[in-house]
């Protein structure tokens, strides 16, 4: 059976920028709080006219660019901040990429797990058609309220991947690891634009499912510690898979380096191998998400894109990723790194994406926050962004998208 995993990847996120830094200062917070007690530097916000359509085909243009469409009978779009309760916000993605009318368009949910599922529903779909590719797009918008403890932690982003066999980046493996509970530690009820959250449970839930998925991974015979090279964690804030790096060190009684850095000058220069705990890539895999803030179901392959784009040649390299998704869902999964995989040329292009964000002042922010668009109006959003996809506004309660 030929191999089946991603084989392009892509990142997208946000015009605007919340620095935490003026965030603490507004709130009179220790700076510290943010940049040392969660990890996080930054957040993206959208404009009035973003969301996470333009999000998802931002990031997926590329792609379709690089690639084409050949083949490519199936998009799947993940995403906790869908845009209807009917309509798959894939459906205006299709649209705007200009994608075959003969394929399959859906949308998944499961919190910030959904993309995952989506990426193994693409290895099964490749699975029983080689010839096929599949789109997947996590995408997504994090809301808290205004002044809860969540708000530090909000953020948004959108990764794009294209599945197929014979994959030129990642070969997912096929044990994973799956834990699930019914459990209410993060929802977002029908009527509300802002998720509800019980934040000490939602860490507990994090790691019990992290403690389920990585038990069920071993009794299903899965790779044992020290054949995974490097780990990759949901990061709801980057704090999070720090703790979560020290639960599985618990969990398996080795000692694996917990260290979170600031910047990529940081995280070079490891000690000689052998020495000290193990590297398994925490601090290269958390840079972007420091800057993005949390995104979802887009954050743990927003660690894949960080971990590709800053760590040492990875060609052959086994990877773990814990996927975890309040409600909950964790599943754990390993892929190979692909000998000659694409190293250097998405570094760039994100770290300008984030560089060119412009800052909002803490008062434009709160009234951004505050302002919701009423989809019962025909409405046209103000010009803000600055990207190739817009959501321009809602005519006869319908969105309505355009592409530059
Ligand atoms: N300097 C350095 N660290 C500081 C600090 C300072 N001045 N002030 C506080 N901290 C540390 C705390 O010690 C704590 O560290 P710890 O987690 O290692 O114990 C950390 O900052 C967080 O502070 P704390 O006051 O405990 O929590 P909080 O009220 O900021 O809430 C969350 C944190 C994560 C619960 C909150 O952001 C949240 O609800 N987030 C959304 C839900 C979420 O992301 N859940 C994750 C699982 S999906």
């Amino acid at each position: 059976m030929s191999a089946i995993g991603i084989d392009d990847i892509e990142l997208a996120t946000t015009h605007h920028v919340v620095r935490l830094e003026d965030f603490a200062e507004a709130n009179g917070t220790d700076p510290d709080k943010f940049r040392l007690g969660l990890g996080q530097d930054e957040f993206s916000v959208p404009a009035p006219d973003e969301d996470i359509v333009t999000m998802a085909a931002a990031a997926a243009a590329p792609i379709v660019e690089r690639c084409g469409t050949e083949g490519l009978r199936t998009l799947i779009v993940a995403t906790e901040s869908g845009t209807d309760q009917s309509k798959a916000a894939g459906m205006a993605v299709h649209r705007l990429l200009g994608l075959p009318s003969r394929m399959r368009v859906v949308e998944m949910k499961e919190a910030c797990y959904s993309a995952t599922a989506a990426l193994q529903a693409a290895v099964g779909i490749v699975t029983r058609s080689p010839d096929q590719r599949v789109l997947v797009i996590a995408a997504d918008v994090a809301r808290y309220e205004l002044d809860s403890p969540g708000e530090p932690t909000q953020g948004a982003g959108a990764v794009a991947m294209l599945v197929t066999a014979e994959p030129r980046l990642l070969e997912i493996e096929p044990l994973s690891g799956l834990n699930s509970a019914d459990v209410d530690d993060f929802w977002r009820p029908n009527d509300s634009t802002t998720a509800i959250v019980d934040g000490a449970l939602s860490v507990t839930a994090y790691l019990d499912a992290l403690t389920g998925a990585w038990t069920d991974l071993q009794e299903q015979g899965g790779p044992a510690i020290d054949e995974i090279d490097r780990i990759l964690y949901h990061q709801p804030f980057t704090k999070m898979a720090k703790k979560a790096q020290l639960h599985l060190a618990g969990l398996t009684g080795v000692e694996l380096d917990d260290r979170i850095v600031a910047s990529p000058a940081d995280s070079a220069g490891e000690g000689p191998a052998g020495e000290g705990p193990r590297d398994t890539g925490l601090a290269t895999s958390t840079l972007y998400n420091r800057r993005l803030g949390n995104s979802y179901t887009a954050s743990l392959y927003a660690g894949l894109c960080s971990l590709l784009d800053h760590d040492e040649d990875l060609a052959g390299k086994r990877i773990g990723l814990f996927s975890y998704g309040s409600g909950s869902v964790g599943e754990f999964l390993t892929g190979r790194v692909v000998p000659g995989y694409e190293r250097h040329g998405r570094v760039q292009a994100v770290t300008e994406a984030l560089d060119a964000r412009v800052p909002l002042s803490m008062t434009d922010y709160r009234a951004l926050h505050a302002a919701e668009l009423p989809s019962s109006e025909d409405h046209t959003t103000p010009r803000v962004s600055t990207g190739e996809f817009r959501f321009a506004g809602i005519r006869g309660r319908a969105r309505l998208y355009e592409r530059a």
